[in-house]
């Protein structure tokens, strides 16, 4: 039984509960009708204040394919936020009805304070530029199910690590397995936030290099998580096209790369990665989309027990 009752950012999932939910996810995968029934009569609510196709729709077959229903908006502009109610407001209504949320929103913190006033169990689907654990937890099945381990791995993250909330959720949640070195590639402006590398980093000795290049580095990785330059997080337009096209993954980058490498992005693509690279054995990302639906299945299953408690 998990020990939390909503999840709300990466730092609430301690070891014993992460593998709890990665093992039931791969036992669903194993064998996906006996699972079929187990949220007959249950309703998850989706409330996505910021727009979402992959993971509302991920929740949504999550749910279906437990057998329950979902209810909710995909838009913030139908939602009576429009109208001025409160976050406070709308969340308590909705639990009423749902027995369970997931809810994505533009403000950092924004899931913390929905549970203060949830009677449901909360799940962060992505607050702003902070944590997106649900996507963690589907890097975390992906790197599970193609590399069979979580250590001693070099792991390159490139992109956007600025504004990339699921590069600091995928750290935080990375913290709790040693022997990994971390090889960041990003933009000088783009760097990791200093309270992620201090609070996450530094703290569990995580062994790290920060780099510009990715060519450089590309032969040493056993995996890259490639990551899109977060577009709407920029106040300044001109620096977003000056950035976007930092890095952009293509076969001929590949040609160096280790033949077991695991290519993973947490989607959607803009540029990043090559449409060439899709037929290449290492490309994961759309197999790592299969696994966000099964592991949003076991933490649903897992929330939902926990609560009945
Ligand atoms: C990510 C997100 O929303 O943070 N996407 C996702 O949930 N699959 C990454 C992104 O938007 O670039």
């Amino acid at each position: 039984m998990l020990k939390i009752k909503n999840l709300l950012s990466a730092d609430d999932l301690k070891k014993e509960d992460l593998l709890e939910i990665i093992n039931l996810a791969e036992d669903i995968i194993k064998s996906p009708d006996n699972f079929s029934n187990l949220c007959n009569g249950k309703i998850l609510g989706t409330l996505f204040f910021e727009p979402s196709t992959r993971t509302r729709l991920s929740f949504e077959a999550a749910m279906n394919r437990l057998g329950g229903k979902v209810i909710g908006f995909s838009d913030a502009n139908v939602s009576s936020s429009q109208k001025g109610e409160s976050l406070k407001d709308t969340i308590n209504t909705v639990s009423q009805y749902a027995d369970i949320i997931a809810m994505r929103h533009p403000h950092e913190g924004a899931a913390i304070l929905a549970s203060e006033s949830a009677d449901c169990p909360i799940i962060n689907a992505g607050d702003g530029g902070h944590q997106h654990p649900t996507q963690t937890l589907t890097d975390i099945l992906t790197i599970h199910l193609y590399k069979k381990r979580f250590t001693n791995m070099t792991i390159g993250i490139c992109g956007d690590l600025k504004y990339g909330r699921t590069v600091h959720s995928l750290l935080k949640v990375m913290s709790l397995f040693d022997g990994n070195n971390y090889v960041l590639i990003s933009p000088d402006e783009l760097r990791l936030p200093d309270y992620v590398k201090k609070q996450v980093l530094d703290t569990h000795n995580m062994k790290y290099v920060e780099v510009q290049n990715l060519d450089e580095q590309i032969q040493n990785l056993d995996i890259l998580y490639m990551t899109r330059i977060q577009k709407e997080r920029f106040f300044s337009m001109s620096k977003y096209t000056r950035l976007k096209d930092s890095y952009i993954l293509d076969n001929e980058k590949l040609s160096n790369a280790k033949e077991d490498l695991a290519i993973l992005h947490p989607l959607p693509r803009v540029n990043e990665i090559s449409v060439e690279v899709d037929n290449d054995p290492r490309a994961l990302y759309f197999k790592q989309v299969k696994c966000g639906m099964y592991v949003r299945m076991a933490l649903i299953l897992k929330l939902l027990e926990a609560n009945n408690d």
